[in-house]
Parts: C-alpha cells; sequence; structure tokens
C-alpha cells in the first residue's frame, strides 16, 4: 500500500526504489506480500509483476476485493458479488498467476446486511472452487461477521486493524488463535494515514526500544509477534532502509520487563 503515489494513488515518486523493496523483500526470504489491484489503482500490482515476475515458488501473494477507485482516488465499494469476481479476475491477470495465494474480502459499512455479506462469502467460495483462489480469507470483520463467514465456507486469513495502541480486534485475534486462522494485522504501526495511533510515537515503545538497543518500529513488530503466533506482518513502506529495520524485528526478543511496560492500559477502541 506504499508503493504506488501519494494516497495510495498513481505512479511511485520513485518507480526505481518501489522496485528495489520489492526485491529485497524476497531476498531477505520475505515470502507473503500484501496487495490489491486498487492500489494505485493498477498500480501496486504491476511492480510486484515488474521486480518480482517469474516469482519464486514459494511467494504467496494475497489481495483483497470489495473497494474500488474514482478518477481522483476517492475509495468507492466493489463489493456485489459479480464487482467481488471482477475485482478476482482483474488481480489475476495484472500479477499474471493463474491462482492468488489468498484474497481477503474485504466487509463494507457497519451495518451491511447479512444476506449481501453472506452472497459476498459465497461468492468467494465459488472463486475457491473454480481455482482462482487457494484460500479465502476476510478484512475488517466484527467477530460475528467472522463467524458467520466461517458458517459458510473455510477462512484462512483475517485482516483487521490491530497494534500495540490499537486493540479493538483482540476478540477476533482470539478467535482466529483458537481456530488456527492466520491473523494479518493491517496498520501494524499505527498507519501512514493518520487513522490510529503512531505507535512508532509512544513513549513507552521508544523507551523499551531505547533500552533494547532497537528502534519503536523494531518494537512494535516485534510486540505482534510476541503476542500471538497467528499473527503475520504486513507492515508497510516505501523504503529499503525501514523495510529492513522491519525485517529484523522477527530476532527482536521482548524480555518479561519490556512486556510489562508495553502492557500499559490502552484505549480499546472496538470495531464494528
Ligand atoms: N485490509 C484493509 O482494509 C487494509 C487497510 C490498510 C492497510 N492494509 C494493508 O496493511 C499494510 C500495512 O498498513 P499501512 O502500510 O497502512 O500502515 P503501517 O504498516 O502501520 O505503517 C506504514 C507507515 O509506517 C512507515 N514505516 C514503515 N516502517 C517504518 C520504520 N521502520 N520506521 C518508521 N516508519 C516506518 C511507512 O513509511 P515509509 O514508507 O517511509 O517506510 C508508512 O508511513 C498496507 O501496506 C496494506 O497492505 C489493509
Amino acid at each position: 500500500m506504499q508503493l504506488p503515489g501519494p494516497g495510495v494513488f498513481g505512479p511511485p515518486k520513485d518507480r526505481d526504489q518501489a522496485l528495489s523493496v520489492l526485491r529485497r523483500s524476497v531476498e531477505l526470504g520475505i515470502n507473503h506480500i500484501d496487495t490489491a489491484q486498487y492500489y494505485g489503482p493498477d498500480v501496486a500490482n504491476e511492480l510486484i509483476y515488474s521486480a518480482l515476475h517469474p516469482y519464486p515458488s514459494d511467494l504467496v501473494l494475497v489481495s483483497k476485493v470489495g473497494a474500488g477507485r474514482d478518477e481522483t482516488g476517492g475509495w468507492l465499494p466493489a463489493n456485489k458479488p459479480e464487482e467481488l469476481r471482477a475485482g478476482v479476475e482483474a488481480n489475476l491477470a495484472s500479477l499474471h498467476v493463474d491462482q492468488l495465494g489468498a484474497v481477503n474480502l474485504r466487509s463494507g459499512e457497519a451495518g451491511e446486511p447479512n444476506d449481501l455479506f453472506d452472497a459476498q462469502v459465497g461468492a468467494m467460495a465459488a472463486m475457491q472452487e473454480a481455482g482462482m483462489i487457494a484460500g479465502v480469507g476476510v478484512s475488517n470483520v466484527s467477530l460475528a461477521q467472522l463467524e458467520r463467514a466461517r458458517s459458510i465456507t473455510e477462512i484462512v486469513c483475517v485482516q483487521n486493524a490491530y497494534n500495540l495502541r490499537d486493540r479493538g480486534s483482540e476478540p477476533v485475534l482470539e478467535a482466529c488463535e483458537a481456530a488456527a486462522i492466520a491473523f494479518v494485522p493491517f496498520f501494524p504501526l499505527g498507519s501512514a494515514f493518520g487513522a490510529s495511533v503512531d505507535v512508532t510515537a509512544d513513549q513507552a515503545v521508544i523507551n523499551v526500544a531505547h533500552r533494547l538497543d532497537a528502534t519503536p518500529a523494531q518494537v512494535a513488530l516485534a510486540w505482534l509477534l510476541a503476542r500471538s503466533a497467528q499473527i503475520l506482518l504486513i507492515p508497510g513502506t516505501s523504503s529499503v532502509g525501514h523495510l529492513e529495520e522491519n525485517f529484523a524485528s522477527a530476532s527482536l526478543v521482548l524480555d518479561d520487563q519490556a512486556l510489562h511496560e508495553l502492557a500499559a492500559p490502552t484505549p480499546v477502541t472496538a470495531t464494528k
């Protein structure tokens, strides 16, 4: 999401740098990349194809459907079953693959009628059945929606906002842990868009980073990895330096003192 231009719209400021981020990620051994046709639109997937095709055999490309863009970059819903199918077809074409590793159904606004949600999940299941996607995921879901989706088809991953300072999706994470579903938090660092709290500016995070000779971003990411074995990380970055820094968080061990300091009571923003 950080590779296209500002506002996830249009081409990157520096195309060579965007391609370098992708190539370096695979060199480091990263085998899971989160994307969407509507990042750009059409920009992120074209960059992934240009940088990485032919893809390493273990690379899992995960996309999402349910939204579109207008000509000024505004976000539009595109979540009718036929629009979901068109979205998956567009991802397959732009990434030049026959099958996507997983595709997340990006749920609509709170209060979306259950019958529409059921039809959306049914459309995703049909695409899995047809071999277009290996696994069905859901995104921006409440616990009730997750359970509803699971009653229709197997769900392999959930992508909700979640980080050290925004734990509103804790019940959804716990359900994923109980059912061995991957939980893939978006805004793990608190977002580039002011949509969440900037975790790297949190004083407790800064203090722990200082004591452990790490960066605040590494502490924020290591906390997520320590929080649950079901968590897979997709921190967004346009920078090779940040990519390498974030990758190194996998080997940062947070000691008991750090976990205690980071566990301070936090405001919980409930997801719908
Ligand atoms: N399912 C959904 O509805 C949904 C919604 C939003 C996002 N997502 C997905 O989740 C991914 C992560 O979310 P996000 O990118 O919005 O937010 P994020 O990962 O929480 O934060 C990204 C921001 O952090 C900065 N950053 C990255 N590494 C850093 C470091 N080591 N030190 C300091 N700053 C650093 C990035 O700037 P630089 O570019 O300068 O590194 C960028 O501004 C997205 O890329 C997208 O794939 C999904």
